[in-house]
């Protein structure tokens, strides 16, 4: 019998496994992202990104960014970005998870946060961090139980859907 691969046992185990985006994946990463736009108060943003906006937004930062995606057979389910945080002289990486709401529950949230750690880790920033609206209680259970702590909430921070928003932000040590 032809032993498989740990990827490979996972993918079989879950069904999903997460690899680096490519281009191709911008589509249904956007279209994710615009779910959570438009039905959601997991992102401030209460616009759906356009096909130029998804462009730059592929574009920006460079090299200390990462974009990964979590596919199964039905393609892209989920995706998970590092950002650098603020200005440059900052080791700091903000990174962002967004599933699929059809597949939450998988697991595929904490496969991709834990994947997005390693690689901020490999890249060498010290300080992982998230903003998540207040009452984002999957949010905030996602970052809490890989060890993110919470810095603080900024009251009213944005107002979407005719309501004004809180923005805790949370906190890992990147230990090298
Ligand atoms: C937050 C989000 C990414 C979680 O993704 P998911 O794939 O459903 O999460 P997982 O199945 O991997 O669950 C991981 C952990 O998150 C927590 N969690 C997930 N869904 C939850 C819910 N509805 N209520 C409470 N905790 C929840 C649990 O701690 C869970 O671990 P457990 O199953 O061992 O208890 C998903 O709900 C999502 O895409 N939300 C919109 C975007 C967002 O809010 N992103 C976070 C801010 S960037």
């Amino acid at each position: 019998m032809v032993a498989m691969t740990k990827a490979k046992t996972l993918k079989a185990a879950k069904g999903y496994s997460v690899r680096p985006a490519t281009l191709d994946d911008l589509k249904p990463i956007v279209g994710i992202y615009n779910w959570a736009v438009n039905q959601t108060f997991a992102t401030i943003d209460s616009e759906p990104l356009s096909g130029e906006e998804a462009q730059a937004w592929w574009e920006m930062h460079g090299k200390r960014s990462f974009l990964l995606v979590a596919t199964d057979d039905t393609g892209v389910v989920g995706w998970a970005r590092l950002l650098p945080w603020k200005q440059r002289g900052f080791d700091v990486v903000e990174c962002l998870v967004y599933v699929d709401p059809v597949h939450h529950g998988r697991g595929i949230g904490d496969a991709l946060l834990k994947e997005l750690t390693r690689e901020a880790r490999g890249l060498g920033y010290l300080t992982i961090v998230a903003s998540v609206a207040k009452d984002n209680r999957a949010g905030l259970a996602l970052f809490t139980k890989q060890g993110f702590e919470v810095v603080g909430t900024i009251r009213n921070a944005a107002h979407k859907f005719d309501q004004w928003m809180d923005i805790t932000l949370v906190q890992k040590e990147l230990e090298t």
